[in-house]
Formats: C-alpha cells, sequence, structure tokens
C-alpha cells in the first residue's frame, strides 16, 4: 500500500489549546485520526509525526526516501525560516504537499514567505484540519498520473 509520511513542525503539538481564535480547537491528535480515516478511504497508509526540532524535522525527510511515496508537511514556522528544510526536500526528491492550518498570506508580511512553496507540489492553507486531507487527495492524484 502506498505509504505518505505526515509530519508537522514546532509548537503544532499544542493545538487545541494554541491560539484557538487563529488555529481552532481541533488538536493534533484530532487532526492524526481525521488524516488515518481518509488515508483508508483513500488506499493510503500514514505515518504521522510531529517534532519541535529542525533537524528531527530534516531527519524524518531524509529517513522518508525509500520508505514513503510522498510527505504532507506543515513545518510551523521553520516554513518561513529555513532553507535547511527546503534543501532537505530538494535533496529526496519526494513530492511535497504544503499545508497550514491557516491561511499565511492573510496574516503577517514575515508568514507570505515560503521556503518550502518553491520546492513543493503545491500548498494548501486556510481551511484548517480539512487541508490535510486535501493534501492526501492531491498526493494520492499526483501519485496516480505524476
Ligand atoms: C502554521 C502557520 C505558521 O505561520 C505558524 O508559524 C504555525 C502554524 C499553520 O498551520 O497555519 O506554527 O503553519
Amino acid at each position: 500500500m502506498t505509504s505518505i509520511l505526515i509530519l508537522n513542525g514546532p509548537n503544532l503539538n499544542l493545538l487545541g489549546t494554541r491560539q484557538p481564535e487563529v488555529y481552532g480547537a481541533t488538536t493534533l491528535a484530532d487532526i492524526e485520526v481525521m488524516c488515518r480515516d481518509a488515508a483508508e478511504n483513500l488506499g493510503l497508509s500514514t505515518t504521522f509525526a510531529q517534532s519541535n526540532h529542525e533537524g528531527m524535522l530534516i531527519d524524518q525527510i531524509h529517513a522518508a526516501k525509500g520508505s514513503h511515496a510522498g510527505i504532507v508537511l506543515n513545518a510551523g514556522a521553520y516554513t518561513h525560516t529555513s532553507i535547511a528544510l527546503m534543501d532537505a526536500i530538494a535533496s529526496v526528491e519526494l513530492p511535497v504537499v504544503e499545508v497550514h492550518l491557516s491561511n499565511i498570506h492573510a496574516r503577517e508580511t514575515f508568514r507570505h514567505t515560503s521556503y518550502i512553496a518553491p520546492v513543493a507540489l503545491g500548498q494548501i492553507c486556510g481551511f484548517g484540519a480539512t487541508g490535510y486531507i486535501l493534501a492526501l487527495q492531491a498526493l494520492k492524484q499526483h501519485l496516480a498520473s505524476p
């Protein structure tokens, strides 16, 4: 079965209590369950992970090569700062769908820049937790006809 890594960056472990007016009440554990159900319906298997550490995220991206067919990535604030994450994605040559719960383009100017976007298949933002499901659908379609 096609396997997808769903990778979450810093502070996303606090979803549910973290700025609910921005990120909603859904917890990361809720999102994991939603993703597992959606993936099952799409005939995909998923590995769900979160880290607050840039190097750990990079290690997970490296390890994905050979074990996963694609990545759904919400890199949190590293989206706007991390050339290292961008390089990691470019190095493994796996399709990556960038996800953000909030619409980063409607927020502070520093959130309008994404180092992930230039090396991603595409970006989904502003749809809350549904964005993860949309990303799985997009990857499924991409992998069926790359
Ligand atoms: C986020 C948006 C980022 O700007 C922010 O730093 C996050 C969450 C989102 O999902 O909306 O941590 O990636």
